[in-house]
């Protein structure tokens, strides 16, 4: 834990705690919060942790600048959004069953995927990696931190190959040719990971978000504008406003950045 512990109130760490009990399936009820920021994380966090275990849910969360990008095009995106932000994200893999990441990200981050700024367990990681082109050095693949598995296209890879540390799990093309966001997660639930949190970057952000399999999508907007890059979404060409996506919305202060969530299914 580097982050939270020094940061956090006494009763904030309890209702983490709390929340993160919740998750795990302890229905006591959730404390009454006193101070205003003990509130923020009741509010911000508590849905998410009474979603009943087991059923399906997939949340996802792209930090991005004023004008919509993610990184600039030679990668780098460390660190956009702000500290909360970053501590945001470590309490979102605690919550899920998965974190699951594309393999552009993989390439440019080499990220650990691991909770690291609060307390709470790694949950499963999860790399698409459909044309298998990704080398076995990269540390999700060698650290052991947490079990890992690989989604790959059945033409170019077989399930319980090995790459590194982790496992591969073959699923069949869509038409596209990739692999469909309903597939991985129904391939998902049937191994118990329930809860996913799509990680990013914004090429498998947009495609979960496209085929209609995000029940919620977290975009932190940091007070920044970079002119360039690595966009955040990019959905199909729309020629009329009214076929925008208006979700209902949440919106929460994260240090100088500002989260907004949308629910796409109640
Ligand atoms: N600001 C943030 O919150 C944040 C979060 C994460 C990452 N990032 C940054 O974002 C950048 C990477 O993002 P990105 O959008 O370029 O890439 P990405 O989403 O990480 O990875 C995209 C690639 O993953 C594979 N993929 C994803 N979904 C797939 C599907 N349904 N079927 C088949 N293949 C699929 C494809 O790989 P192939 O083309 O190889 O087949 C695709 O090109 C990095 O620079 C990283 O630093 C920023």
């Amino acid at each position: 834990m580097e982050g939270e512990a020094a940061s956090l109130a006494p009763e904030e760490k309890r209702i983490w705690q709390a929340l993160i009990a919740r998750r795990r399936g302890d229905d006591t009820p959730l404390p009454v919060p006193a101070s205003p920021e003990a509130s923020v994380l009741l509010d911000l966090y508590g849905p998410v942790c009474q979603v009943p275990r087991g059923r399906p849910f997939a949340l996802a969360h792209l930090g991005q600048s004023l004008d919509g990008r993610i990184a600039t095009n030679s990668g780098a995106s460390r660190w956009l959004t702000g500290e909360a932000d970053l501590l945001h994200t470590h309490r979102l893999r605690a919550l899920a069953d998965a974190v699951l990441v594309g393999a552009g990200t993989v390439r440019h981050d080499d990220p650990q995927l691991t909770v690291r700024r609060c307390t709470g367990a790694n949950p499963v990681r999860v790399v698409i990696d459909a044309e298998r082109r990704l080398p076995p050095g990269h540390r999700v693949f060698q650290d052991g931190a947490a079990p890992t598995l690989v989604l790959a296209a059945a033409d170019v890879a077989r399930s319980g190959e090995r790459l590194g540390e982790a496992e591969i799990m073959a699923l069949p093309r869509d038409r596209d040719g990739g692999l469909a966001p309903a597939a991985i997660r129904a391939a998902l639930a049937a191994r118990g990971l329930s809860f996913l949190f799509v990680e990013g970057g914004g090429v498998t952000i947009s495609r979960f978000l496209a085929a209609g399999a995000l029940d919620r999508l977290q975009l932190t907007v940091a007070p920044l504008l970079l002119g360039s890059g690595r966009p955040s979404l990019a959905l199909p060409e729309i020629a009329e406003l009214r076929e925008g996506l208006r979700p209902r919305m949440r919106r929460f202060s994260l240090g100088a950045d500002m989260l907004y969530e949308s629910i796409l299914h109640e």
